[in-house]
C-alpha cells in the first residue's frame, strides 16, 4: 500500500505540474482527493489494516493529501496570476502606435512677454490690478489731465463706442481706477490690449497691448523712477544693456520722459534691427505722476508725489526678439509660434 501510496502522489504531482488550466486543476483535485478521489478512498480503506499498520498510513496519506491540496492551490495561485498578466497585457494601451497627430499648443508670445514682465514686478513688490478695455473718457483723458483739444482725442485716434464710452486707448485708465479707491501707498502695473485707429504696418496695429506702473506715496522722487526702471531693464533685457532717458510731453505727468535702451540684439554696436543706431527706441513713456492727475483722483498733491510708466508690451517682446513685423505676433503662423 505504501508503494501506492508513493506512485499515486507521484503521478498526482507531475500532473499539478502539467497543468495549464483551471479546469484541470479541478479534474485532478477531484480525481485524486474528491469524495470517491484515489488518496480518500485509501483513506477510507484504512479500516481493513491492522492496528500495527494503520496509524503509520494514516500519517503518511494525511501528508500526502496535504502535500496534494498545498501543490493545486499554489498552481491555482500561479494560474490565476498569470491569466490577470495575459489580461494586463492584451489591455495595455500602446502609446507609440498610431498617434492621432493633436499639436500641444502654448500661450503666445504676448501672452508670455505679459506673463514675464508683471512677475518682474511682482518680485519688486508690486501688485498686478487689471481694468477694463472698455471704459469712460473720464478714465482714459478727462482725469489724467488730458486737454480737451489733445490730437489723441480725435475720432481718428480712438475708438468711440458713444460720446462717453472708448476702448481704451492706452492702460493708464487703470491708474486713475486705482487712484480712485483712495488705497494709500500704491504699487501696481497693469497688462493688457489697448486700441488707436491705426492702419496695420510692420510697428502698428489697431490692437496692441500695453503694461502700466504706477507708484504713490510720500517722497516718490524722479531718482526712484530711474531707479525702478533700470532694474526692469536689466531684468528683462541683461546686465549689458544700457538705457536713456529723452525729455517728453504726457498730459498726465511732468516731468515727463520716455526711455531708449541700446539694442539687446547688437548691444549697441549697430545691426539691422536697430537700423544701425545701436538703440531701441521709445520702449517706454514715463514721468512724475501730474498734480493735476493725483487731485482729480482724489490724493493730496502737496502729501503724496507718484511716478508712472507704460509701455507697448508687443514692443518689448519684439526688441527683446528680435523681430522685425509687429503683424509676425498676431498671424498664426505656425513656423513664428513654434520659435516661442
Ligand atoms: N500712456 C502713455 C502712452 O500710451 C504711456 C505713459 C504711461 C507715459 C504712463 C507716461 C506715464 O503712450
Amino acid at each position: 500500500m505504501k508503494d501506492q501510496v508513493y506512485k499515486i502522489t507521484e503521478t498526482a504531482k507531475k500532473r499539478i505540474d502539467d497543468a495549464v488550466s483551471l479546469k484541470e486543476l479541478n479534474d485532478i483535485k477531484v480525481k485524486y482527493l474528491g469524495k470517491k478521489g484515489e488518496i480518500t478512498s485509501l483513506l477510507k480503506s484504512l479500516s481493513s489494516l491492522s492496528k500495527e499498520e494503520r496509524p503509520a498510513m494514516g500519517k503518511l496519506l494525511n501528508e500526502k493529501r496535504n502535500e496534494i491540496d498545498k501543490l493545486i492551490l499554489e498552481k491555482t495561485e500561479y494560474l490565476n496570476k498569470e491569466k490577470l498578466n495575459i489580461k494586463v497585457k492584451e489591455e495595455t494601451i500602446d502609446v507609440t502606435a498610431n498617434r492621432n497627430k493633436h499639436d500641444v499648443g502654448h500661450f503666445s508670445l504676448i501672452n508670455q512677454t505679459m506673463a514675464e514682465l508683471e512677475g518682474l514686478f511682482q518680485k519688486m513688490g508690486f501688485d498686478v490690478v487689471s481694468g477694463p478695455e472698455i471704459d469712460t473718457v473720464a478714465n482714459v483723458f478727462d482725469d489724467l489731465n488730458s486737454p480737451k483739444n489733445h490730437p489723441s482725442r480725435d475720432l481718428t485716434d480712438t475708438f468711440y463706442l458713444s460720446d462717453n464710452v472708448v476702448l481704451r486707448p492706452h492702460t493708464s485708465s487703470v491708474q486713475i481706477r486705482v487712484m480712485k479707491q483712495g488705497k494709500l501707498p500704491i504699487r501696481m502695473v497693469s497688462a493688457g490690449r489697448t486700441f488707436r485707429n491705426d492702419e496695420v504696418d510692420d510697428t502698428h496695429s489697431p490692437m496692441f497691448h500695453q503694461m502700466e506702473c504706477l507708484v504713490v506715496d510720500e517722497g516718490v522722487s524722479l531718482a526712484n523712477l530711474k531707479d525702478t526702471i533700470n532694474i526692469f531693464i536689466k531684468n528683462m533685457f541683461g546686465d549689458d544693456v544700457k538705457t536713456r532717458f529723452r525729455p517728453h510731453y504726457f498730459p498726465f505727468t511732468e516731468p515727463s520722459l520716455e526711455v531708449d535702451v541700446t539694442c539687446p540684439i547688437c548691444k549697441g554696436k549697430g545691426c539691422d534691427a536697430c537700423n544701425h543706431t545701436g538703440w531701441s527706441m521709445e520702449l517706454l513713456g514715463a514721468g512724475m505722476v501730474h498734480p493735476n492727475v493725483l487731485e482729480n483722483c482724489g490724493i493730496d498733491s502737496e502729501k503724496y508725489t507718484g511716478f508712472a510708466f507704460g509701455m507697448g508690451v508687443d514692443r518689448i517682446a519684439m526688441v527683446k526678439h528680435g523681430i522685425n513685423d509687429i503683424r509676425l505676433l498676431y498671424d498664426n503662423d505656425k513656423r513664428f509660434i513654434e520659435q516661442f
